[in-house]
């Protein structure tokens, strides 16, 4: 661009672009933003000024400054600019309700043309259907928006909110290393390799878990960081490679204190940065109920439809599907979706599907009509198993009805996200509708195939409930945990546990997670030493401040309350990393790709 731009020179802001009104008329300002739009009127060139407090309208008009109106011509969306003028009021039928300065204008005489642009590749307004690669490639124009700003400003006063908050009940923040030894959350590691150890790695954290259970041994009592965690694991909506925890530990405490600290910081964050007053207390359900209810450990109760279990009409019925499957040990349930008798053939086979992608062998229907209950199936369900069927699913003429067999946890799933699925196509989760609760009694250990070991469903420093101890000798996997999970609208918001505080606990936990003593000491030993060393009891939880701050803005997607996020392929696209690096610092770190 070949427009002269000029320095800003001894010129002071003396107000932004968000804090004029009427007050001022008359006064001399000096604004200074970026041009958001300039139009011509009848030969006055009006622009709006942009800077994250707002838009000031400022009126070149060459019957009042000709020299100025002249250097103004050149003037296109996202230069920046300083100008110094006289507030006026708007002349009649030109006031902008919508506008925090909407009854003022800048009536313009002096110019300063800071920088210049070219057009940007989208348009800087909060309403834009560009893609969101384009987005990131470009964040800081994205950033330039006044939705992202709004964003990241609430993410601001989360932050404030949050140590506020955790300060005055006590808690110190400590920060812990980020060049640390693996600790396992269950993903991936982040490697670091070290230049002055050659073939040795520093892991990232996944989180700072091993480092606030030895504060607590160090006697901090109450401690809390906003930390960044790494972890390297398949990425969704909700889930980033680097993501903020809210992370917080307490000694001598027991569930309900945890729990409670960490309900009322959800609800001081809701009521100060939304005015949404949540539910005190907020309802707990056991993990067993939830995935017998919701089929999920995360279940959103903003809508019903629970899963409910059709046992007796099955029995009842001549349906070799559902036999089969009940006297291999495995469930038939359904859900009720209420009002979707109307379905066509090609929406159920929709819902079919689907159900078949989430898992499902098959999905089974039935239409409760006016005439009675329609489907290919029916012709196996006597009529005194109709009425069973009726009586269980709770059904009246105009229901849909949809079942699935097989084992429990194939069930829960598939059904768990069908009733989501339909939830979403009936627009039963639109509006403003805050439904939080806690999830307990978590199993503490789940077989895992893939590893052929048994593996902790929280993490390997999770204590047992107190009296499910002696099942880790008889019965490991029916041990349950005392972990919690607070969910929000079917968001994992929080996770945290009671942990285990007693050596010998901890290193027979390591042995069902099949950790030789040689490995279980190279891999933690610093933590099995600690805790010889006089262990308080304690315990602790971690929010995903990104999922939280994503829901006090409204957010689907995590990326859009990050001020530079990853993509769901784990890249950075604006900077282009991860990139290649060059020879010489992989020879010095003693590294060589075998690309
Ligand atoms: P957990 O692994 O459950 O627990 O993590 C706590 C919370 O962090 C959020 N979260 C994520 N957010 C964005 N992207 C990710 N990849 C991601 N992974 C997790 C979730 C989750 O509830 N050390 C334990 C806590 C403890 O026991 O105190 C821990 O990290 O909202
Ligand atoms: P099939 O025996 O596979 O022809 O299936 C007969 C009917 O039962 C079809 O409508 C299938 O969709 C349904 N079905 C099959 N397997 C299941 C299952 N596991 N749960 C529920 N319905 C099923």
């Amino acid at each position: 661009m070949s427009l002269e731009t000029e320095f800003l020179g001894d010129w002071e802001r003396t107000h932004t672009c968000g804090s004029l009104n009427a007050e001022q008329i008359g006064q001399r300002v000096l604004l200074m933003g970026w041009v958001a739009r300039r139009r011509d009127h009848g030969g006055v060139i009006f622009v709006d000024l942009r800077d994250r407090y707002g838009l000031t309208q400022i009126v070149f008009n060459p019957q009042h400054d000709a020299q100025t109106h002249a250097k103004a011509d050149p003037l296109r969306s996202e230069f920046v600019i300083a100008v110094q003028g006289t507030v006026e009021a708007r002349p009649e039928g030109m006031v902008n309700e919508k506008l925090a300065t909407g009854t003022i204008e800048v009536n313009c005489d002096q110019l300063r043309i800071l920088n210049v642009s070219p057009t940007p590749p989208f348009l800087i307004e909060d309403s834009i259907d560009t893609g969101e690669e384009i987005r990131l490639r470009h964040r800081y124009l994205d950033l330039r928006r006044g939705r992202m700003q709004n964003n990241l400003m609430l993410r601001h006063r989360a932050y404030q909110a949050t140590r506020t908050f955790l300060d005055g009940r006590d808690f110190i923040e400590v920060e812990t290393p980020f060049l640390t030894k693996s600790t396992p959350e269950g993903a991936r590691d982040y490697l670091v390799p070290s230049r002055v150890h050659p073939g040795e790695f520093f892991a990232l954290p996944q989180s700072p878990q091993t480092y606030k259970q030895l504060l607590m041994i160090s006697g901090y009592d109450r401690y809390f960081q906003i930390v960044k965690c790494f972890r390297d694991e398949d990425l969704r909506a909700d889930r980033q490679p680097e993501f903020t925890q809210i992370d917080i530990e307490m000694s001598f405490v027991r569930e309900e204190h945890v729990m409670g600290i960490a309900e009322d910081l959800t609800r001081e964050m809701f009521s100060r940065l939304r005015g949404i007053e949540l539910p005190d207390p907020f309802p707990q359900l056991t993990y067993a109920e939830a995935m017998d209810r919701f089929g999920s450990d995360k279940p959103d109760l903003r809508f019903g439809m629970e899963l409910k279990p059709i046992a007796e009409a099955a029995q009842a019925s001549e349906f070799k599907v559902f036999h089969s499957v009940l006297q291999s040990g495995g469930q038939v349930k359904g859900i009720n979706a209420k009002g979707c008798s109307t379905f066509s053939r090609s929406q159920v086979d929709d819902l079919i599907a689907f159900a078949q992608d989430a898992g499902a062998k098959g999905l089974s229907w039935i239409k409760h009509t006016e005439n009675g209950l329609e489907s290919s199936i029916v012709k196996f369900f006597p009529e005194a198993a109709q009425a069973l069927l009726i009586g269980e699913m709770d059904s009246e003429p105009g229901d849909l009805l949809l079942f699935v067999a097989d084992k429990p946890s194939v069930v829960a799933r598939v059904l768990g996200a069908l009733r989501l699925e339909m939830a979403k196509r009936l627009g039963l989760i639109e509006g403003e509708n805050w439904k939080p609760l806690w999830i307990t009694e978590f199993p503490l250990l789940e077989y895992d195939e893939e590893e052929d070991r048994m593996v902790a469903i929280h993490h390997p420093f999770t204590s047992p409930l107190e009296e499910d101890v002696d099942l880790l000798e008889s019965d490991p996997q029916k041990a349950r945990a005392r972990a919690y999970d607070l969910v929000l609208n079917g968001n994992e918001i929080a996770g945290g546990s009671i942990r285990i505080s007693q050596r010998a606990v901890q290193s027979q936990l390591f042995e069902l997670l099949a950790l030789t003593p040689e490995e279980a000491s190279e891999k933690f030993g610093f933590l099995l030493e600690a805790l010889e060393y006089g262990a308080p009891p304690h315990g602790g939880i971690a929010f995903g401040f990104d999922r939280l701050v994503a829901l006090l803005a409204g957010e689907d997607s995590i990326r859009d309350v990050i001020a530079f996020p990853k993509t769901n392929k784990a890249v950075g696209l604006m900077e282009q990393s991860p990139s290649p690096t060059e020879d010489k610092q992989l020879r010095e770190l003693g590294i060589r790709t075998a690309l």
